[in-house]
């Protein structure tokens, strides 16, 4: 297979937004970072330059990495960082996935700005099964602060409290004319009237689930999280931080300057954030300043607008991409997510916000799971992770009042049997408060086979689950106050981790890891670690 090979640059540089100037850390200096284009099944080699004062680690977000874990990404579950002034080449082959995914810093909250998209073609000569668009544009959204974003985050661990909200949603980048900065124009999208372009949206955003809207127009969804779904017209897609999502637009309405609306979905608030950021869509010829063609994005908490995409989302399951759902399962696991109190005595109220999965607070080693997993290394974690919750603990507004807030800490993993299959049933709680919960697991795709709200009921549910065209992904947005059902095969040996991709949420320790045992075959283990691999 032919070989991409990459350079980037951890660096920090002093970027300019609402009005004002400060460091950050970039690749390459940019922000958004730049897009990596591969096709499906290269062999991607990406050497990481640690330019910077903290210790940093890349995640490719999304990629399989059947094998080669050593290549995931997140610091402390498959490698230990790289330290300032060292460098790590990433290796991995792109098997069998083709669409947008993305890059992004998985250590501390460098993801903030440090990110990108990764942009998956097909094999040569494998069309779309779609009508080949015109042009193709990425479309990343983001969250900007006004301060360092590392002070923002050691400060609300410190305080016990939840951290600032950010100051601005960006796209590609930029707020839009939308604060008082008049010199900071936005994204312009340029089209031409009768044309069809396909725009790949990537939510980079640190701790919030977008809606994105185009005014006057349709979009139809063909792309998810890099499968392709059954088609479907909208005129707002949601979108959660971890998720990309691609759209065919069609450019046909009258030549004018059309606005693109990003603004915050937050079914429970804890802070309140309706800072919408705005890009142009540009038919050519049009001399309009700004555009003439405004659109109201849907409130916050615009519940129904969000399961109204998020239950159009099929499979495509067509005879060249069927949809693998498992149907026999052999792991039939319960994860309660949610948030707790646990006490703290030098926290401002005595107590700080915990987040848990079955009411476990994960606790982060200081080596790498995966190599003490591999090296068998006894003391780093214990395979014990419940597959069901603790009894006690109540976990939906249906239930009794919550008698007990706190959570248990460790460093737990829940181990499977190579290509096992596993039903894995997200349930939100409301131990403090209703929340959407956009979990990620790394390693594999999954199938979302039901959601619903309220408590999860294993007599009845399961007979509504949808077995044949399920959408596919790797990042779930499991709705605020109910469940979310998904499905996949453990067919990669290794340690991956899962987690919520709200950050702060992660930050919490609403997250865990699977390892994966290696299977008899030959090809059924993973690959020894590389030489360069970082130290702890
Ligand atoms: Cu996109 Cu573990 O992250």
């Amino acid at each position: 297979a032919p070989s991409n090979h990459v350079v980037i640059v951890v660096v920090t540089k002093n970027t300019s937004r609402l009005c004002s100037t400060k460091p950050i850390v970039t690749v390459n200096g940019k922000f958004p970072g730049p897009t990596i284009v591969a096709r499906e099944d290269d062999t991607v080699l990406i050497k990481v330059v640690n330019h910077v004062k903290y210790n940093v680690s890349i995640h490719w977000h999304g990629i399989r990495q059947l094998r080669t874990g050593w290549a995931d990404g997140p610091a402390y579950i498959t490698q230990c960082p790289i330290q300032p002034g060292q460098i790590y080449m990433y290796n991995f082959t792109l098997t069998g996935q083709r669409g947008t995914l993305w890059w992004h810093a998985h250590i501390l909250w460098l993801r903030a700005t440090v990110h990108g998209a990764i942009v998956i073609l097909p094999k040569r000569g494998v069309p779309y099964p779609f009508p080949k668009p015109h042009k193709e544009a990425i479309v990343v959204l983001s969250e900007w602060w006004k301060s360092d974003v590392e002070a923002v985050i050691n400060e609300a661990l410190k305080s016990g409290l939840a951290p600032n909200v950010s100051d601005a949603h960006t796209i590609n980048g930029y707020p839009g004319p939308v604060s008082s900065c008049l010199s900071q124009g936005g994204l312009t999208l340029p089209v031409e009237t009768g044309k069809t372009y396909m725009l790949r949206i990537i939510n980079a955003a640190l701790n919030e689930e977008l809606f994105f809207k185009i005014a006057d127009h349709q979009l139809t969804v063909v792309e998810v999280d890099a499968v392709y779904t059954k088609p479907f017209k909208t005129d707002t897609v949601l979108i959660a931080p971890g998720q990309t999502t691609n759209v065919l637009l069609t450019a046909n309405r009258g030549p004018a300057k059309y606005l693109v609306a990003v603004s915050p979905f937050m079914d429970a608030p804890i802070a309140v954030d309706n800072v919408t950021a705005t890009a142009t869509l540009h038919y050519s010829g049009t001399l309009a300043h700004a555009p003439t063609t405004l659109t109201n994005p849907p409130p916050q908490n615009a519940t129904p607008v969000a399961a109204n995409f998020a239950n159009s989302l099929r499979s495509l399951n067509s005879k060249l991409y069927p949809a693998k759902v498992p149907l026999k399962i052999d792991q039939s696991l319960l994860f309660t997510i949610g948030l707790g109190v646990n006490p703290c005595s030098t926290c401002v109220n005595g107590s700080r916000v915990v987040a848990g999965i079955n009411n476990v607070t994960f606790v982060m080693p200081t080596v790498s799971l995966l190599q003490a997993h591999f090296f068998n290394t006894s003391g780093v974690f214990t395979d014990d992770f419940p597959g069901n919750p603790p009894t006690q603990y109540n976990y939906t507004a249906a239930s009794q009042p919550v008698t007990n807030f706190l959570t248990e800490t460790g460093t737990k993993l829940y181990r499977l049997s190579y290509n096992s299959t596993v039903q894995l049933v997200l349930q939100d709680t409301t131990v403090i408060t209703a929340e959407n919960h956009p979990v990620h697991l790394h390693g594999f795709n999954f199938f979302e086979v039901g959601r619903g709200l309220g408590n999860f009921n294993p007599k009845k549910d399961p007979k509504k689950f949808n077995l044949v065209d399920p959408v596919e992904r790797n990042t779930i947005s499991v709705p605020s106050g109910g469940w979310s059902a998904i499905r996949f095969r453990a067919d990669n040996p290794g340690v991956w981790f899962m987690h919520c991709h709200l950050e702060v949420h992660t930050s919490w320790g609403l997250k865990m890891a699977f390892v994966v045992d290696n299977g008899k075959g030959p090809n059924e283990s993973l690959l020894p670690p590389p030489t360069d691999l970082p130290k702890c």
